[in-house]
């Protein structure tokens, strides 16, 4: 939820703060803005441009030759105050001698403000942004870092901030509590930025800034200390994303492009775990026999799609591993007093690492045991840092606000964790384990096979796409693929989709049904194939229209469909990931065909760092 951008050195930080930014629109796109020193008016004012709309309506607002060698941006996701030019960042002091643009929200805006409105600041916007630049006004004498800090010791939220001082023109302040900020190291120039992908063109040299501290970026140096003035050494990380990675590539939208990567995806997520001898190797956990073997439960935590791949991850930990799982909301699990003791462990996933509730649900746990584990895919994000054990998903990096990659990648993951800890706890027997290791490493090809299907899908997409009410329905392990199926529909098209389990229809949703409400199901070969059909034909004696995911050549099941939506057979614990491929090419050609802005869709933003 919004994306903050910076560059020192002696290129023009225009073209690099609004490439930047555009790198960051995933995070956020009601308002977009930048400051910088001034260069080219020779005026060596701190100017700010600012716009409500997405970044294109920014960049056409910038006068050409407009050049500076310091900078900060934002991309807005609106929290406190409409989306609007002056609701828009950077927000400057009364002095317009301090600018500021910031992400995350503080809690504590309103007494602050009055305090400052009390001493005669005067504000411009409704955001709760504005009173941290007025905040460090109040305690800047000649230094812009002891301001800062003094200020954020009043300010109570989760942020991060880059601020930028006329006096003090040699140097970006940036700082964090909640929320991420990357700094990006150059030769001579040093970049900052929310996430990785904004730096990527420019360096892959990164220090992951920390909470509660602040860094002063020069174009030579950048030094990092913490809010109580505590010196900070970090070493930067090499990461191994590269700009290709992060860009469209000639795909109309992201989202298509990452669906469509998934099976090179997988491949790189079950290679790094599994290895050729049939051995596990993690790096980055080392959940030991004894410690395996003693577990009590599994909680597994989330929000939204990575959600819905820990209900998946259920099944097969509960199936391998012989041990009860829960699955929890984030945002409800850190609200209640969850019964998480020392035997137990606790699964967080995340795709970007740094969900405000996901976090916060891991830190209430690692206060009951030690056994805490992130699924995560970006590197160096705030839960790998705080999660005792990570596992990598290494998906690449993901933009399109849909989750794809990442859903399919989770997976492979929590079925590589389910496999592993079944043979620490001896559930698995080396014959067994074997046989489903090469059950997996099939899995790419099969995935590719059920992404060639894509004409088809398109097809069935355009006489689905005038329906404005979905029902989608599984069992079993496909209950949290129609779960997921739904929210990609939701989410990018605009359109009401429900999902249930297909078992649940005669308790209640089965009234929704007529012939304007079709429904998605996912019958592919199970043990519970037959109530599905059962449940199939009790919809369609109500006239309503069924589009079924089927194995190829499963006659019986073409039968009973209006719409078959093929993919090819494999074991049945492995089918959650296949049967999700239908569902994410049907809502992506659903959304293109009403002209939905699927990778931007309204309302949303990739990373929720805010509650
Ligand atoms: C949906 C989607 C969201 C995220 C959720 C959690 O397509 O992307 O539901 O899954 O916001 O985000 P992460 O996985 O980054 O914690």
């Amino acid at each position: 939820m919004c994306g903050i951008v910076g560059y020192i050195g002696e290129k023009n930080a225009v073209p690099i703060l609004l490439e930047g930014l555009s790198k960051l629109e995933y995070r956020g796109y009601d308002s977009a803005g930048i400051s910088f020193l001034d260069e080219s008016t020779g005026s060596g004012q701190l100017k700010v441009i600012k716009r409500e709309g997405r970044l294109s309506v920014l960049e056409s607002a910038i006068p050409e030759g407009t050049s500076a060698r310091l900078g900060i941006g934002h991309t807005r996701w609106a929290t406190h105050g409409v989306p609007s030019f002056v609701n828009a960042h950077p927000h400057f002091d009364c002095t317009h001698e301090i600018v500021l643009v910031h992400n995350g929200i503080i809690e504590n805006y309103r007494e602050l403000k009055e305090k400052l409105l009390a001493g005669g600041h005067v504000f411009t916007s409704e955001t709760d942004t504005e009173v941290i630049a007025h905040l460090i006004e109040e305690y800047y004498e000649e230094d812009i870092e002891f301001a800062v800090k003094a200020a954020l010791n009043e300010v109570k939220g989760a942020y991060a901030i880059a601020a930028l001082s006329l006096r003090e023109r040699d140097r970006i302040i940036a700082a964090r509590m909640g929320s991420p900020l990357i700094i990006g190291l150059g030769e001579g120039e040093n970049f900052l930025a929310s996430d990785i992908p904004a730096v990527l063109k420019y360096t892959r040299r990164i220090i992951f800034l920390d909470e509660r501290e602040v860094a002063v970026i020069t174009k030579d140096e950048v030094h990092i200390s913490t809010f109580r003035n505590t010196r900070v050494e970090r070493e930067p990380v090499t990461i191994t994303w590269d700009e290709t990675m992060a860009a469209k590539d000639g795909y109309e939208h992201f989202m298509l492009k990452e669906i469509l990567e998934q099976p090179r995806a997988l491949q790189q997520t079950i290679s790094q775990y599994v290895c050729p001898d049939g051995k596990f190797s993690f790096e980055h956990m080392d959940l030991g026999e004894d410690t395996a073997r003693e577990l009590n439960r599994v909680f597994i935590i989330a929000c939204g799609t990575s959600l819905h791949a820990g209900m998946v991850g259920k099944y097969w930990i509960e199936q391998f591993c012989g041990i009860p799982v829960e699955v929890d909301y984030a945002s409800e699990f850190r609200y209640r007093s969850p019964l998480i003791s020392e035997r137990d462990l606790a699964v967080v996933i995340s795709q970007s690492g740094e969900t405000a509730d996901t976090l916060a649900a891991l830190r209430l746990s690692a206060e009951r045991t030690k056994h805490t584990l992130g699924i995560v895919n970006v590197l160096g994000s705030t839960i790998t840092r705080e999660a005792r054990h990570t596992i990598y998903t290494h998906a690449g990096p993901e933009i399109g606000v849909a989750s794809t990659k990442a859903f399919t990648t989770q997976l492979a993951a929590l079925l590589i964790l389910s496999l592993h800890l079944g043979k620490l706890r001896g559930s698995i027997g080396r014959h067994e384990l074997t046989l489903h290791q090469k059950q997996l490493s099939d899995l790419p090809q099969l995935l590719e096979t059920a992404l060639s299907m894509q004409e088809r899908i398109e097809e069935t997409a355009k006489s689905l796409a005038g329906y404005s009410d979905f029902l989608f329905l599984g069992r079993n392990m496909n209950f949290p693929i129609a779960l997921e199926g739904a929210l990609k529909l939701k989410e990018i098209s605009y359109l009401h989709a429900e999902a249930y389990p297909a078992g649940e229809m005669k308790h209640g949703p089965i009234a929704l049904i007529d012939e304007r409400m079709p429904t998605i199901a996912v019958a592919t070969g199970s043990h519970v194939q037959e109530k599905m059909f059962s449940n199939i034909q009790e919809i369609k004696a109500r006239r309503g229209l069924v589009a079924g995911i089927i194995n190829t050549g499963d006659s019986k099941a073409r039968e009973i469909m209006d719409f078959c939506l093929e993919v090819p057979e494999t074991q049945e614990y492995l089918m959650p990931l296949l049967n999700i491929i239908p569902m994410q090419l049907l809502a992506y050609y659903i959304a293109r065909d009403r002209g939905c802005d699927i990778d931007k869709p309204r309302n949303l933003a990739k990373s929720v760092t805010v509650e």
